[in-house]
């Protein structure tokens, strides 16, 4: 179905593109429709066949699925404009951090259909872990269209709106997590006397392939964890360490803080 739609972009900025570019090669560009304020922004998109425009309305009308890829502060002069464009028979993903459905609605015309969706720039790589929720006028078939769209450029899951700050605190502030950790670990590496290239290398394939096993085998990370820690051995000693320095607590307060954090920007 989704491979039948026409897909407006309104905004084409770092998020937009990403996942323009994530998507093409299972859409054609000629699908795609991108509209931004900035020509520039819009020239790298035009060169891969995508129909570009500065006038949002044109990523509005007679497109199937509206994507909107806005900074959050310009949400409400924007939908506010271009309102009398939408449709009900129109799907409009969301993927501003922190603006409710509700508020989306409340600028659109009556039973617009609404999904928020938390998205990662990690879409451009086809590797994002993206979270999805759906507004008041959004039924299984709207929501079973937008998925089928993430899911071309990730994993998706469907969550309620009140646990949108909990995702927003894991998966979308998550790849800055793991990129520290990713430094830290090649540190230790350069610390130990590997050249940075090879230590970063060797860092950044075990986070993708821990995370592909713990998707793959469907086992706890726990379970995986004891499997590769032999008695008396390096692992076991490496382990004691992150207990006693706290890794798991400060994860655990990152998410957390990075949760509280976007429910504060929601209220302003
Ligand atoms: N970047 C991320 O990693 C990420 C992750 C998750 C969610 N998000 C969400 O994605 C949204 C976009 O973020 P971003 O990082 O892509 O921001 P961005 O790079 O600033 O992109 C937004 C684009 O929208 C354009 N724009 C503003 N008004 C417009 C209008 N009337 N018609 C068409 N285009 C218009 C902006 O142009 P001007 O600059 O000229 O105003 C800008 O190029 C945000 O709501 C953010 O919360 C981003």
């Amino acid at each position: 179905m989704v491979k039948k739609s026409k897909l407006g972009f309104v905004g084409a900025g770092n998020m937009g593109k990403a996942l323009i570019e994530g998507l093409l090669g299972e859409l054609s560009p000629e699908q795609i429709t991108a509209a931004d304020l900035r020509s520039e922004a819009l020239e790298s998109l035009m060169a891969l066949g995508v129909q570009t425009s500065t006038n949002a309305i044109d990523a509005v009308k007679r497109q199937d699925l509206v994507i909107l890829g806005l900074k959050p502060q310009v949400a409400g002069p924007v939908l506010q404009e271009l309102a009398m464009h939408f449709s009900p028979k129109q799907t409009v993903v969301s993927m501003m951090a922190g603006v409710s459905t509700a508020r989306i609605e409340e600028l659109l015309p009556e039973n617009v259909p609404v999904v928020r969706v938390m998205p990662q720039t990690l879409v451009r790589l086809k590797e994002a872990a993206c979270a999805l929720c759906a507004g008041r006028s959004a039924g299984a078939e709207q929501m079973s269209l937008v998925r089928s769209l993430f899911e071309i450029v990730g994993t998706t899951v469907e969550v309620s709106e009140g646990q949108m700050d909990a995702v927003t605190g894991l998966s979308g502030s998550g790849p800055a997590w793991a990129y520290m950790v990713i430094e830290a670990m090649a540190d230790g590496g350069v610390r130990t006397g590997l050249p940075r290239d090879i230590a970063l290398k060797l860092a950044a394939q075990t986070l993708i392939g821990a995370g592909r096993q713990v998707l793959e085998s469907g086992e706890h990370p726990a379970v995986l964890k004891d499997q590769v820690t032999s008695p008396g051995g390096t692992t076991a000693a490496g382990l004691h360490k992150l207990e006693e320095k706290g890794l798991r607590d400060a994860l655990i307060s990152a998410v957390q803080a990075a949760a509280e954090r976007s429910a504060e920007l929601g209220q302003s």
